[in-house]
């Protein structure tokens, strides 16, 4: 699949390097959101460089769909190359208090720098930055409280940011940086539409699932077998089609409706019927 397919051209991403470069000048810390399931596909490493000179936190989130265990394999990696990590789900109220003490401790030697000049009580400033989907609107409403400014995630859209002071002493861009996917790599695009991160309509679902399939029984040897009572070693159709009788999607002729079949092995993966996945290990 092509970047193109997307909408990201290399128009808009210079747009998107050069907003978030001036709104990076405004702030103290960088707060980039990455999808749990996902942590490599759903990073754009360029912010690395972008933000080099700012306090960094990763939030992990949608922590709630992803696997635990590889969550913290992913937050132990982040730590070691120097990157705070939190790993939350955006919509749970908790998820504001979780970031504004993450922030804080994150800042904590400018806060000591400032006290050393006599300068206390000046708030942190802080901007969401990510790609499309990965939650930022959720959060930057979650830590606010208030309905996001939704960036329709276009590219070079105007904007309007503003600043929203938190109880924590910290000050929040209201709308967020957005990066784009790194597409350059192939599977990058697979497993972002695969967590149903990408337009749907642009993409060749049954070819997808049998993809995500491929990935998934690699990753979770079994997990789909027993949830559509397939043979152990089923190639990826005839999971597909165990998926479909089991769920009643047959076509009129008693052929099994693979177009339906593969949209519900996608939802099921995507909504957590599937049990808890993280697509990629450290
Ligand atoms: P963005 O600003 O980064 O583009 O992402 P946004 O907040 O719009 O979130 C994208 C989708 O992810 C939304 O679902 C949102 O509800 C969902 N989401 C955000 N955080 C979490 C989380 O921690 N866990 C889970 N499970 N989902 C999360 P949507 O279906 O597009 O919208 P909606 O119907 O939920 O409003």
């Amino acid at each position: 699949m092509a970047g193109n397919d997307y909408g990201w051209y290399p128009g808009h991403m210079t747009k998107s390097i050069r907003a978030i470069r001036e709104e990076l000048k405004l702030v103290d810390l960088c707060i980039e959101v990455i999808d749990a399931r996902v942590p490599l596909s759903s990073r754009n490493p360029d912010i690395d460089g972008l933000a080099k000179d700012k306090f960094r936190l990763i939030v992990m989130n949608k922590s709630d769909l992803a696997d635990e265990s590889k969550t913290k394999a992913w937050s132990d990696h982040f730590r070691s190359v120097g990157i705070e990590t939190l790993s939350l789900c955006a919509k749970d109220k908790k998820a504001s208090d979780a970031v504004k003490k993450a922030a804080v401790s994150v800042c904590r030697e400018k806060i000591e720098r400032d006290k050393k000049r006599g300068i206390v009580g000046r708030p942190i400033r802080a901007m969401v930055c990510g790609i499309p989907n990965v939650g930022k609107s959720t959060l930057i409403n979650t830590i606010t409280g208030k309905a996001p400014v939704r960036t329709g995630n276009k590219p070079g859209v105007t904007r309007n940011n503003q600043w929203v002071r938190t109880n924590a002493g910290i000050d929040l861009l209201d709308t967020p940086g957005l990066l784009w996917p790194k597409y350059e790599d192939k599977t990058v695009g697979m497993k972002l539409a695969s967590i149903g991160s990408v337009n749907d309509q642009v993409i060749n679902l049954v070819q997808l699932a049998g993809e995500s399939i491929i990935l998934i029984e690699k990753l979770y040897p079994g997990r789909l077998s027993e949830k559509y009572n397939a043979p152990e070693d089923a190639e990826p159709a005839e999971i597909i089609r165990c998926a479909g009788v089991r769920n009643g999607l047959i076509l009129k002729g008693g052929e099994v409706d693979v177009q339906r079949a593969s949209e519900l092995v996608l939802s099921d993966l995507r909504s957590g019927k599937l049990g808890k996945i993280t697509l990629e290990e450290p």
